[in-house]
């Protein structure tokens, strides 16, 4: 057993934000499911958008902001945001870490989909996640325990079920250790993984979100899930990330026959907001057509996109035939566990950062390189928060002794393959009524009521994730069958529109304690 006054889970941006930014004297422990260097925000290739061109503005990000997320979002959030993000870029900037800069010393600043100013502040070329993570691990509190390959699987709650204080996770040996903090943070990320199409890293699989419904927690905007146009498209497999600033840079997207897809779509064209790009090419992939991202007018591709090119080098992909074959997937996450802007979640002692949570930042839709922004914002807010609330008044946790229940269940978990194929099926990037209902009865078959009072103590860690998931993944479709019209990305064949007069901000709040 340990003690803490700050329990973190996960270790993206917004994780190591926060941890950066706590007061020394605070005993913080970071529990990781893999490692550092194995999360989105590691992977994150864009960059962090923030106005700082000549003729940019914070005002302009902000309307950028609420146009690429239909309005649904939290406009105060996304004024505070937008504000901030100038002066994030330069404490990062202060405090030594490097992003691109031309010849005469400004920064480099890229173009992606939906902004209307080149905003998007970037770092190694498409390696900004890499550059900033690897560079907040090095300035953390060494005093700060990061502890790897821990599986969180299980919230503590006091005697009375009100407040949560803790947390029990298992290493890879099979080891149990329960964790003791006033503030227990979920920086999980989004959920990626429920879909067989994915940008995102390997155990980003919605744990965090099942934990906190679990517990009580509300949770809310389950049905926006961001798909990213462009991941690499390898043997029927989606390889990884093809960043949006390839087209920001003059890349543009072809049918077979070489002919432009997004013409006549969108203003926009290619760079038009995410959901119709994904929509579009969504369509060809649905007519058995290949879609295809055409590179062969960006000079210098292998300089300004070092990642991407060693991924193509890594799958044969011959980049002097400029052509790269792409298939859309699930990306990022709009909803998640609801938070206040200083990150507090419904539960006493529980907060969410980052993408596990949902501030209505992003709104239906988030706005490119709008992510590693948020978690930079989130991370500070709830460290002042943190440190300007957190007293050292003794911490005497009294543990709720009501254990979760041994169950037996008529069949087995699905495999983990059977939940990524069924989501993106039925729950993907083009929905309707008989689908979602069908993959609610399918979900509804594994008993999501039981295992959510299940003790899943005993299970081997890959069944537990794999019930977590189930539980996400009943959040996802539930919301996707209430939301009667297609915002963002919430895309239904039946409601094809928006529907501002009944759904314009209006948000499907899940909450274990209120359902009946
Ligand atoms: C990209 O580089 O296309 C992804 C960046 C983001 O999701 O904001």
């Amino acid at each position: 057993m340990k003690t803490a006054n700050v329990i973190i889970i996960g270790s993206g941006i917004a994780a190591l934000q926060l941890a950066k930014s706590l007061r020394c004297d605070l005993n913080v422990i970071i529990l990781t499911k893999s490692n550092v260097k194995n999360s989105n925000s590691h992977f994150a290739q864009g960059g962090v958008a923030a106005a700082m061109g000549e003729n940019d503005h914070p005002h302009k990000h902000y309307e950028d902001t609420l146009e690429a997320g239909r309005f649904h979002n939290n406009p105060i959030a996304v004024r505070k945001l937008t504000a901030e993000a100038p002066s994030l870029i330069h404490s990062l900037i202060d405090e030594g870490c490097l992003f691109d800069k031309g010849k005469d010393g400004h920064l480099l600043l890229g173009m992606e989909g939906a902004h209307s100013e080149h905003r998007i502040v970037h770092s190694g070329g498409d390696a900004t996640g890499k550059t900033i993570i690897q560079f907040m691990a090095a300035n953390v509190n060494p005093q700060i325990e990061i502890i790897e390959d821990i599986f969180v699987f299980d919230l503590l709650m006091d005697e009375l079920r009100k407040t949560c204080i803790g947390v029990r996770g298992k290493y890879r040996d099979g080891r149990k250790e329960s964790f003791f903090a006033e503030h227990i943070v979920i920086a999980t990320g989004g959920c990626g993984q429920l879909f067989s199409y994915t940008s995102n890293a390997e155990t980003i699989a919605g744990d965090g979100i099942a934990l906190a419904y679990k517990v009580g927690a509300e949770i809310t905007d389950m049905e926006f899930i961001q798909f990213h146009p462009t991941l690499l498209y390898i043997d029927g497999k989606a390889v990884g990330l093809v960043s949006e600033a390839v087209r920001g840079e003059g890349g543009w997207l072809v049918a077979e026959d070489g002919n432009p897809i997004m013409d006549g779509i969108h203003p926009l064209g290619d760079l038009a907001p995410r959901h119709i790009v994904s929509q579009t090419i969504y369509r060809y992939l649905k007519a058995g057509k290949q879609v295809f991202l055409n590179i062969s007018k960006i000079n210098g591709f292998a300089k300004r996109f070092p990642t991407i090119t060693a991924l193509c080098e890594k799958y044969g992909i011959n980049l002097m035939k400029g052509l790269l074959p792409v298939v859309p997937g699930s990306h990022f996450l709009m909803g998640g566990i609801k938070t206040d802007l200083l990150g507090r979640s419904s539960v006493k002692g529980l907060y969410a950062i980052g993408e596990a949570a949902c501030t209505g930042v992003h709104g239906a839709n988030r706005l490119a390189s709008n992510s590693l922004l948020e978690g930079l914002y989130m991370g500070k807010k709830l460290a002042e928060w943190i440190n300007k609330s957190h007293s050292h008044k003794p911490f005497t946790p009294k543990l709720n002794k009501e254990s979760n229940q041994q169950m037996v269940f008529s069949q087995p978990l699905p495999s983990t393959t059977q939940i990524q194929r069924s989501m993106m099926d039925h729950v993907g990037i083009v929905r309707t009524k008989e689908g979602l209902a069908k993959q609610k009865a399918w979900l509804e078959s594994f008993e999501i009521n039981k295992l959510l009072h299940a003790d899943i103590t005993e299970l081997p860690t890959e069944e537990a994730l794999k019930a977590f998931m189930l539980i996400t993944a009943c959040l996802i479709t539930d919301s996707a069958i209430k939301r009667t019209e297609s915002r963002g990305g919430h895309f239904r064949q039946d409601f094809p529109y928006e529907n501002d007069n009944e759904w314009l901000r209006k948000q499907i709040i899940q909450c274990r304690l209120t359902e009946k």
